[in-house]
C-alpha cells in the first residue's frame, strides 16, 4: 500500500535523520551515570574538547590497556591520568567503566566482572555521575546533589599536575598527595620517584626515592616563590598561589593564556619537569627541570650502578657487576641496578675449605662521588681500613681519606668523573680476586714465551701498520690540500684515526658529542658526531655547504664533514680555550676573565650573531645562543659554535631541545608560545647570557644570599641598573676591577634584549653599535616577566602600572644626548 500522506513520511524521515544525528552526537559526551558504561573504544569528549576518556594501551606489547585521560588536541597521544595504572586489562571491549550498582562508586571491571579498580569511596547513593571537565578533572558527582563532588582525579593524581591540580597536605587527616613517577617509560605502575609537599608540615615540595630519602627540595615559600626555585620570579605563563588554611597547605598554578597547553610531571629521570607543548613543531619542549643533573638524582643508576654525567646514558654497572634487569635498563629504569658476575670469596675464618682459597681484592676508583650511608672506622691508616674491610664478609668497599670509610651491602648514589672529574674521592672496590688481573704470576716460563712470540707479531704488525699510516697520511694531507678554500669530505676511518677512535670527548651538546683530533699535520681539530640526524646524503650535503660558505672572525670555522654509511659528522677548527661556560662558571683561578676580556667577548659574540642575522646570504637563527655554544680561541676571541644546525637538524631540532637537560633560562618566551621564531629569539638568549658574563654566575643558580630570599639575577640587575649601583653586580671574583660604564652599557643592553616583547628588543647589529659606543642606549623598561609582585623584597624599582607596556616607560627614561641616536627610538621606529 502506498503511502497516503507523504508529508507525514518525510516528518519521519526527518525524525529518523534527527535521532540519527543526536544518537552520534552523544558519542561526544562527556559524563557516565548509572546504567551506562563505557568500553571498547568509547570516548569520554570534555565539554571543551580539551581532554577525553578511554581505554588506552600502554607499553610496547599493546596487551595493556589502561582507562586513561590525554589531550584530545595533542597529536602525540599523551596520557595525564591513568586509573588503574597498576593493573592493566587485556581486552577492552570485554572491560567496563560503570558507576556501581551497589555502592555508586566508579569502577572498572574485566571481564570476569571483577573489580579491577574503584574510586573507592564511601558514598551510598547508585545515581552518581563521574563527568571529565575540561581541566582534565574526572569528578564523581553525588546523584541527590551535583555540587558535592565525591571524588575527582585531582585529588588522586599519578604522574602529571595539571595547571589547576593542586599537590596538598591534609592537615585533618596526616596525609599527603603524591605525583608518583611511572615504574619506565612504557609502565605506569608506580615508580620509584615521587614529588610532595612536606609531610612534616612545612611549605616546601620534596622529591623522594623510594618514599624514604629526600634528594630534592623547592625550599620555603617566601611569600612569593619557593626559595630555591629563583627562577618563578621571571613567569610569564603562570599565576599561581600558595594556600595555607586550617584543613590543608597546598601550591596551585594556572596558565595565563589558555591556548597554552603545559604540564608538570614527575619524570621517570626522577626529575620534575615542565613541558610545554609547541604545535608547530608537535613536541613537547622541556621548560624548566630539577634537579638540574642527572646524576643528583638519588641513586638513580640503582644498587653498584654508576653514574656519569659526561656520558650517555648515564649509567653503567660498576666494575665487576652487570645488569640486574637488562629489559628494565632498556626502558630507563635502572632502579633494580647490578649484580656481581662472581660472588666473593670472602674468607670465613671458621671454615677451614675456603681458607687455600684466594682472598678477595679491590678495585680501585678515582674521581667519584662517594656511596651513600659510610660507616666511619677507626682505623688509622690505608691498610688497616682496608683489612678492617677484608675482615667482614659482609662489606663491599672502603676508602682513606680524612679517615677509613666502610661501606656494607648496596653501594648506591655513586658517580663517576665527579666535580668535573677533579673532584670526589677515592674508592676501593671489593672484588673477587678472578675479577681482577693478578700481578704475581706463577707461570712465568710460559708467559716468557707466549711474550716473545706475541711481541715479534707486534713488531711485524707496527712495520706494516706504519707504512700504511704514512700512505695514509700522504693522502689524507693531499685531501686536504686539494679542497683548499672549500670544505673537505672527510672518510670515517680517517676521523676515527686523527680522534684516536672518538676518545677524547670535548663535550656533549643536544646534537652529539664533540671529540678532539688531530690531523696529520698536526693541526688540532674538533670533531662533532651528529646524532638522531635522518635526512638523506644529498640534502646533508647541501646544508652543509651553505654553513661551510659562512666565515667570520667570531664564528667558528667549519673545515669538512663526513657522511658515510649513517654516519653525520662534522669537523671543526679546535678552539684552545674551550667554552664560555667553563671559564665563566667553573673556574679555577688559572684562567680568570677579566673585564676588559669578557666586554670583548660580548662585542665579538655580538658581531658573529650580526653577521649571521644580517650579513649572509640567508639569515641564519641560532636558536640556540648559551655560554656552551661560544668557544674561545688561544686569544680570547669569541667564535659561535653550532650556527646551522637548526636548520641542519630540520623538525629533529625542536625534538633536541626537548630532551636538552636543565633549565631553558634562554629561551625566548616565543619558544613556548608557538608562534614563528625570529632572529629576535636570538637576541633575547644573548641578553641572558650578557647578565651570565656580568655576574660570573648561571642566572638560574642564583639565590638570594639571607635565607635565600629568590634574587633572580636578572631581576636584581634590572633594579640596580635604576640606583645606579651597578659595580655590585660585577662577579665577585673580579674584585670590583672593572668600568662602571660598560658595565652599566652591558646591562642596559641586556635588559633591553629580554623584552617579552620581541619588537622592542634591539637588533644585533644596534647592539654592536651600543657596545662599540657609536650608540647610547637608554635605560631600559624592566621586562614584565621579571617584576615581581611585592615590592618589599630587593630594591627593585617597581612601576605603579604594571599593566602599561615597555612603550609608555621610555617617556620617563633619562633623557639622551641630542646627537646621538637613542635606542628607544630605533626599536620604537621598528615596531
Ligand atoms: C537503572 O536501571 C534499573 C533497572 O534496569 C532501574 O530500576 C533504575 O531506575 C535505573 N537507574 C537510573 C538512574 O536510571
Ligand atoms: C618493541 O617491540 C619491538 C617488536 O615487537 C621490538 O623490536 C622492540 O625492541 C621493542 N621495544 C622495546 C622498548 O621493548
Ligand atoms: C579500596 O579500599 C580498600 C580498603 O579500604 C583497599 O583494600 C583497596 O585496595 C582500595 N582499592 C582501590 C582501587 O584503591
Ligand atoms: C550540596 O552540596 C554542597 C557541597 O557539599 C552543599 O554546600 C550544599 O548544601 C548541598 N545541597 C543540598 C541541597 O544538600
Ligand atoms: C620529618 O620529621 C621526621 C621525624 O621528626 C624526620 O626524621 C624527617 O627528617 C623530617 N623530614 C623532613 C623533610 O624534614
Ligand atoms: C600555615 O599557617 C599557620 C598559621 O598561620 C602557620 O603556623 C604555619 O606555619 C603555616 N604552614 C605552612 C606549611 O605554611
Ligand atoms: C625500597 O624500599 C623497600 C622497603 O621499604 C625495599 O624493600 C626495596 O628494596 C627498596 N627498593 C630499592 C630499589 O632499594
Ligand atoms: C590566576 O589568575 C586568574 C585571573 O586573574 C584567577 O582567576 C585565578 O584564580 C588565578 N589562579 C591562581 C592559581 O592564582
Ligand atoms: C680448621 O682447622 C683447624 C686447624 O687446622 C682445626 O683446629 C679446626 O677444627 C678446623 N675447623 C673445621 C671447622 O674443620
Ligand atoms: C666453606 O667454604 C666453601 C667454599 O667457599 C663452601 O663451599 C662451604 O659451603 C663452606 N662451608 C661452611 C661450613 O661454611
Ligand atoms: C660486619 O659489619 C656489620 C656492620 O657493621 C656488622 O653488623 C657485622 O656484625 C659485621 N660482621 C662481622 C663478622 O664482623
Amino acid at each position: 500500500m502506498a503511502p497516503k500522506h507523504p508529508f507525514l513520511l518525510s516528518l519521519l524521515l526527518v525524525l529518523l535523520l534527527y535521532l540519527t544525528i543526536s544518537a552520534s552526537s552523544t558519542s561526544l559526551i562527556d559524563s557516565i551515570s548509572a546504567n551506562q558504561s563505557l568500553s571498547g573504544e568509547e570516548l569520554l569528549t570534555s565539554n571543551g574538547g580539551n581532554f577525553v576518556l578511554g581505554f588506552i594501551p600502554i607499553g610496547n606489547s599493546s596487551q595493556r590497556f589502561y582507562v586513561g585521560i590525554w589531550y584530545n588536541k595533542v597529536s602525540q597521544r599523551t596520557p595525564v591520568w591513568v586509573a588503574n595504572r597498576a593493573n592493566p586489562v587485556s581486552n577492552p571491549s570485554t572491560s567496563v567503566l560503570q558507576i556501581s550498582s551497589q555502592d555508586g562508586n566508579l569502577v572498572l571491571l574485566d571481564q570476569s566482572k571483577s573489580i579491577i579498580w574503584s574510586t573507592n569511596t564511601t558514598s551510598i547513593t547508585n545515581s552518581n555521575t563521574a563527568v571529565l571537565l575540561d581541566n582534565g578533572n574526572l569528578v564523581l558527582r553525588d546523584g541527590q546533589n551535583s555540587s558535592k563532588i565525591l571524588w575527582q582525579s585531582f585529588d588522586n593524581p599519578t604522574h602529571t599536575w595539571l595547571p589547576g591540580g593542586k599537590l596538598a597536605f591534609n592537615k585533618i587527616t596526616g596525609e599527603s598527595q603524591k605525583l608518583v613517577s611511572w615504574k619506565n617509560s612504557e609502565d605506569p605502575a608506580p615508580g620509584i620517584f615521587s614529588l610532595e609537599i612536606d609531610p612534616n608540615g612545612t611549605s616546601q615540595y620534596l622529591i623522594q626515592w623510594n618514599n624514604s630519602r629526600n634528594y630534592w627540595s623547592s625550599g620555603v615559600w617566601n611569600g612569593q616563590i619557593f626559595s630555591l626555585v629563583p627562577e618563578m620570579t621571571s613567569n610569564y605563563i603562570y599565576n599561581f598561589s600558595y594556600v595555607n588554611n586550617s584543613q590543608e597547605n597546598y601550591f596551585i598554578y594556572n596558565v595565563k593564556d589558555d591556548s597554552i597547553i603545559t604540564r608538570f610531571i614527575m619524570d621517570v629521570s626522577g626529575q620534575i619537569k615542565m613541558l610545554t607543548w609547541v604545535p608547530t613543531s608537535e613536541s613537547w619542549i622541556l621548560f624548566w627541570s630539577q634537579p638540574r643533573q642527572q646524576c643528583e638524582v638519588f641513586a638513580f643508576c640503582g644498587a653498584f650502578g654508576s653514574c656519569n654525567e659526561n656520558s650517555f646514558p648515564y649509567c653503567h654497572c660498576v666494575k665487576g657487576f652487570s645488569q640486574k634487569f637488562p629489559e628494565d635498563w632498556a626502558l630507563s629504569d635502572q632502579s633494580r641496578g647490578c649484580v656481581r658476575n662472581t660472588p666473593l670469596q670472602c674468607t670465613d675464618r671458621n671454615n677451614n675449605s675456603s681458607r687455600n682459597s684466594e682472598q678477595d681484592k679491590f678495585f680501585e676508583m678515582n674521581n667519584v662521588r662517594l656511596p651513600d650511608n659510610p660507616q666511619a672506622s677507626q682505623v688509622g691508616s690505608l691498610d688497616g681500613c682496608e683489612l678492617a674491610c677484608l675482615n667482614n664478609c659482609s662489606c663491599t668497599a672502603y676508602s682513606y681519606g680524612s679517615g677509613c670509610s666502610l661501606w656494607f651491602g648496596d653501594l648506591l648514589h655513586l658517580q663517576e668523573q665527579y666535580g668535573g672529574g677533579s673532584g670526589g674521592g677515592t674508592l676501593y672496590l671489593r672484588l673477587a680476586a678472578s675479577e681482577l688481573p693478578t700481578h704475581k704470576n706463577k707461570k712465568n716460563m710460559v708467559v716468557g714465551v707466549v711474550v716473545g712470540v706475541f711481541a715479534s707479531i707486534l713488531i711485524c704488525g707496527a712495520i706494516i701498520w706504519a707504512l700504511v699510516w704514512r700512505r695514509r697520511r700522504r693522502a689524507l694531507m693531499n685531501a686536504s690540500k686539494t679542497m683548499e678554500g672549500a670544505l673537505v669530505a672527510f672518510r670515517y676511518s680517517d676521523l676515527q684515526r686523527v680522534t684516536k677512535n672518538f676518545s677524547q670527548k670535548l663535550g656533549e651538546g643536544g646534537f652529539g658529542s664533540v671529540f678532539k683530533g688531530v690531523l696529520p699535520d698536526s693541526t688540532p681539530i674538533a670533531v662533532k658526531k651528529l646524532e638522531g640526524l635522518r635526512q638523506g646524503e644529498k640534502q646533508f650535503r647541501t646544508e652543509v655547504s651553505t654553513i661551510g660558505t659562512i666565515q667570520h672572525v667570531n664564528l667558528v670555522r667549519l673545515r669538512g664533514f663526513c657522511t658515510q654509511g649513517n654516519n653525520r659528522l662534522l669537523v671543526y677548527d679546535y678552539m684552545p680555550n674551550g667554552s664560555l661556560d667553563a671559564l665563566l662558571f667553573y673556574n679555577t683561578s688559572s684562567k680568570l676573565l677579566n673585564w676588559r676580556t669578557r666586554y670583548q667577548i660580548a662585542l665579538g659574540t655580538a658581531r658573529g650573531l650580526y653577521y649571521l642575522h644580517e650579513k649572509c646570504r640567508d639569515c641564519i637563527i641560532h636558536c640556540d645562543i648559551k655560554p656552551e655554544n661560544i668557544l674561545l680561541d688561544d686569544s680570547f676571541v669569541p667564535k659561535v659554535a653550532d650556527f646551522g644546525l637548526a636548520k641542519l637538524m630540520g623538525r629533529d631540532f625542536s625534538r633536541v631541545l626537548t630532551t636538552m637537560r636543565g633549565t631553558r633560562g634562554y629561551l625566548a618566551p616565543e619558544w613556548i608560545t608557538g608562534v614563528a621564531i625570529t632572529a629576535k629569539a636570538d637576541v633575547y638568549s644573548y641578553g641572558m647570557m650578557l647578565f651570565e658574563i656580568v655576574s660570573g654566575m648561571r642566572n638560574s643558580e642564583q639565590v638570594g644570599g639571607e635565607g635565600g630570599r629568590g634574587a633572580y639575577f636578572p631581576t636584581m640587575a634590572a633594579g640596580k641598573l635604576r640606583d645606579g649601583d651597578v659595580l655590585g653586580l660585577l662577579d665577585p671574583k673580579l674584585d670590583g676591577d672593572a668600568n662602571a660604564e660598560e658595565i652599566t652599557r652591558v646591562c642596559r643592553v641586556a635588559c633591553w634584549c629580554i623584552q617579552d616583547d620581541e619588537t622592542f628588543r634591539p637588533t644585533m647589529g644596534q647592539i654592536v653599535q651600543i657596545l662599540e659606543g657609536i650608540v647610547e642606549v637608554d635605560m631600559p623598561p624592566i621586562p614584565r616577566s621579571l617584576q615581581i609582585f611585592d615590592n618589599n623584597t630587593q630594591n627593585i624599582v617597581f612601576f605603579s602600572d604594571s599593566s602599561s607596556g615597555p612603550t609608555s616607560q621610555l617617556q620617563t627614561s633619562t633623557s639622551v644626548s641630542s646627537q646621538t641616536k637613542s635606542l628607544s627610538s630605533a626599536s620604537t621606529r621598528n615596531s
